[in-house]
């Protein structure tokens, strides 16, 4: 699997949407998407997934696979070893035909893979190149932005954070949290905390805030409809 981070822009604000109706009963007007990802106060980012670089992947894990027990043999006999790596070096030819031998018995041995092999995404792992990758589905999302605070100060507002149902669990709402926070920070120095509002009963959302560092505040009474329900309100220090 490769998970590829980006900022968002407004071609994304369709994947956005439809993930946002999938997971979440506060929607929102192609408009109302416009103006926050448009406007130079928001920290916003999206994590794609191409599953075809899964195959890619496992293809990789096979050939070592299949390398390995090649490479058991022959170290015990070294001369043998390096006589071997001086031939390859001295017939290219040779060397990029035996890896594509190796190459097809990987590719055989894919197709019987499963396809879905995920790991944990973390910031050091994901592609955050802004070079898209073909064929990659929208995973999640997480919509920031910078708002006044009551007492005229400013401070990072998590407005909306979603990642898909079959990507749960695997570390891509924490690491689009962590993105959004180190850009808010970056772009916003005099921030002092972040906040969020989440509904009283969204236990996993609760632990995924808390275990990033968010404190549970004070209850908003039926800041939610569809259902009502009470909200939390949570913060981070910066
Ligand atoms: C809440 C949500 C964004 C979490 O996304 P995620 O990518 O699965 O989260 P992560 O993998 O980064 O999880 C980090 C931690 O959060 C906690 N957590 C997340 N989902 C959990 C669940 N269903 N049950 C218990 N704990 C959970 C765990 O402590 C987890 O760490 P662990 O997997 O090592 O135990 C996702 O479930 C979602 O999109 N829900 C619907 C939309 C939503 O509620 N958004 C939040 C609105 S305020």
């Amino acid at each position: 699997m490769t998970a590829q981070i980006n900022i968002a822009i407004p071609t994304d604000i369709a994947d956005i949407d439809a993930l946002n109706r999938q997971t979440l009963a506060e929607n929102y007007s192609t408009d109302w998407y416009q103006a926050l990802i448009g406007s130079p106060q928001s920290c916003c980012f999206v994590v794609r997934v191409s599953e075809k670089k899964v195959e890619a992947e496992a293809a990789a894990e096979t050939i070592k696979k299949i390398e390995q027990p090649v490479a058991t043999t022959t170290t015990t006999d070294t001369t043998a070893t390096q006589e071997k790596e001086e031939a390859a070096v001295a017939t290219p030819t040779e060397a990029t035909e035996a890896t594509e031998t190796t190459q097809e018995k990987a590719e055989a041995a894919v197709a019987t893979t499963a396809p879905s092999m995920l790991t944990r995404v973390t910031q050091d792992n994901a592609n955050m190149s802004d070079k898209p990758i073909d064929d990659a589905e929208m995973a999640g999302y997480i919509l920031t932005t910078l708002q006044n605070d009551s007492k005229g100060g400013v401070v990072g507002n998590i407005v909306s954070v979603a990642v898909a149902a079959k990507y749960r669990r695997h570390g891509f709402a924490t690491t689009l949290l962590q993105c959004a926070e180190g850009m808010l920070k970056e772009k916003f120095p005099e921030i002092k905390y972040i906040m969020l509002h989440v509904r009283k009963q969204n236990k996993s959302a609760l632990k995924l805030y808390a275990k990033n560092g968010y404190n549970r505040g004070t209850i908003v009474r039926a800041y939610y409809s569809n259902p009502v329900e009470d909200a939390f309100i949570m913060k981070k220090p910066l």
